[in-house]
């Protein structure tokens, strides 16, 4: 297993350019068995997650050759409507194949995701937008079993805004005869994206970035190609590196107006942010300003990026509350930070944490995807050498981070076990 070393304290300086969206790409490859024929996908990240949606539509029938940061995907020969336990367990995404096969080929049995590191996760609104859309479901041997005839454009009242769940239900809703109103939709850029793709391959979707998603179902949809948006989550945890260093970094390929509330908090903590020429130049402070966060769905502060923004707080002047609202167990990386000598209270879903003057590096463990990124960022600012295991959390969601940061004078590096 893959470790990471980290000697801190090094500003970072330079240029960095963004990877394509790890959560704009699973969909959009997904939506792929709604056709039969070729897809080419560019700006498509090299990740984990990536490699595992390949393993499903593979294992649906679809043929897949990867060139660089291109996929070429033929769908003609998806025939194949089950998805094991095996490669749904290691990507809860995988459940998004369930509806775009029910509306293909009329049946689909998915493997329950069951839990994952930060929480129950269910996907209740998933199935129940399968069932007004005129599925029958059925839970048996821990899979989902899903028939329809012909699906039935409904009416769709989210409980929750749900990112999955929304692109779920635009993607199966498609090609179901009628028209589907999705209310109380999820907005996130990221479903925005999928909607476009969908568009061009036919879909008459409006509304997508908004709460309220009017789609009318046609008969057929077709191949065609499409690039991937860039990963926001992962432009702004360079922000934040940038940010907790007190460097000066200019980044490229990436939309700073998908990240709003980030860069907002970031500016009211004293971070310098200029979007001018195609690059956001980022400037750490002298002194960082304590801020307060709440986790909401888009376009509220992002969850994705809590655990990184608290660890940019450990550093800040006073005393700042960090409230995650999206999911119940998302404090996992609070532990780690201890270990590099912040001070953090947890109360429920609440954080406080109160600035230190310094971290010093330690050995901690990775627990998920965003706390992974929040270590490197506290080892990047820390005094002394921090060394981070089980990082394979890390390459489901970062392309090459190390790479990245390493080409902005950081001292880090990967290192087998
Ligand atoms: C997506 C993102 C993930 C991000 C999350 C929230 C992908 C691949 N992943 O995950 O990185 O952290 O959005 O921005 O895009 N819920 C239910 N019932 C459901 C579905 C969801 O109660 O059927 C709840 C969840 O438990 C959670 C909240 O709704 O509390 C939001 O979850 P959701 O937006 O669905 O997250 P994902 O799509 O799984």
């Amino acid at each position: 297993m893959d470790k990471l070393i980290i000697n801190g304290g090094k500003k970072l300086k330079g240029e960095v350019s963004v990877s394509g969206s790890k959560n704009a790409a699973l969909p959009i490859f997904v939506a792929t068995i709604l056709a039969g024929g070729k897809f080419e996908i560019s700006n498509v990240p090299f990740l984990r997650d990536i490699n595992t949606t390949i393993k499903v539509l593979e294992s649906l029938g679809a043929t897949i050759e990867g060139n660089g940061n291109i996929v070429k995907i033929d769908t003609t020969n998806v025939n194949n409507v089950e998805a094991t336990y095996d490669l749904v367990k290691t990507m809860r995404a995988s459940v998004l194949v369930l509806g775009p096969l029910l509306a293909r080929h009329g049946r689909a049995r998915v493997s329950l995701p069951g839990g994952c590191a930060i929480g129950a996760r269910p996907i209740d609104q998933h199935l129940k937008g399968l069932k007004a859309l005129g599925a029958e479901i059925r839970l048996e041997h821990g899979y989902v079993e899903a028939t329809a005839k012909q699906l039935k454009g409904a009416r769709i009242n989210f409980d929750v805004p749900t990112v999955g769940g929304t692109e779920h239900l635009m993607m199966t809703a498609a090609l179901a005869k009628g028209v589907t109103l999705l209310e109380n939709a999820a907005r996130e850029p990221e479903i925005v994206d999928l909607a476009n793709m969908l568009n061009l391959m036919g879909a008459k979707i409006e509304g997508a970035g908004t709460d309220n998603i009017r789609i009318e179902g046609v008969e057929k949809l077709s191949a065609i190609d499409y690039r991937v948006m860039p990963d926001r989550i992962e432009a702004g945890t360079f922000m934040i590196a940038a940010a907790i260093t007190g460097g000066d970094i200019k980044i490229s390929n990436m939309q700073l107006e998908h990240l709003d509330a980030l860069v907002f908090k970031m500016q009211d903590a004293g971070v310098e942010i200029i979007n001018k020429d195609g690059f956001v130049r980022v400037k750490g402070p002298k002194k960082l300003k304590s801020i307060n966060i709440k986790t909401r769905p888009y376009p509220g502060f992002p969850t994705d990026m809590q655990a990184q923004f608290m660890a940019l707080m450990c550093l800040a002047d006073g005393a700042s509350v960090v409230a995650e609202n999206i999911f119940e167990n998302r404090f996992m990386h609070v532990s780690e930070l201890l270990r590099f000598g912040a001070d953090i209270m947890i109360d429920g879903r609440s954080a406080t944490v109160k600035g230190v003057k310094k971290l010093s590096g330690a050995p901690v463990m990775a627990t998920d995807l965003r706390a992974s990124a929040s270590l490197i960022l506290a080892g990047l600012a820390a005094e002394g050498t921090t060394e981070i295991t089980r990082i394979y959390h890390l390459d489901r969601g970062y392309e090459s981070i190390e790479k990245k940061l390493a080409a902005l004078g950081a001292d880090i590096v990967r290192v087998k076990e």
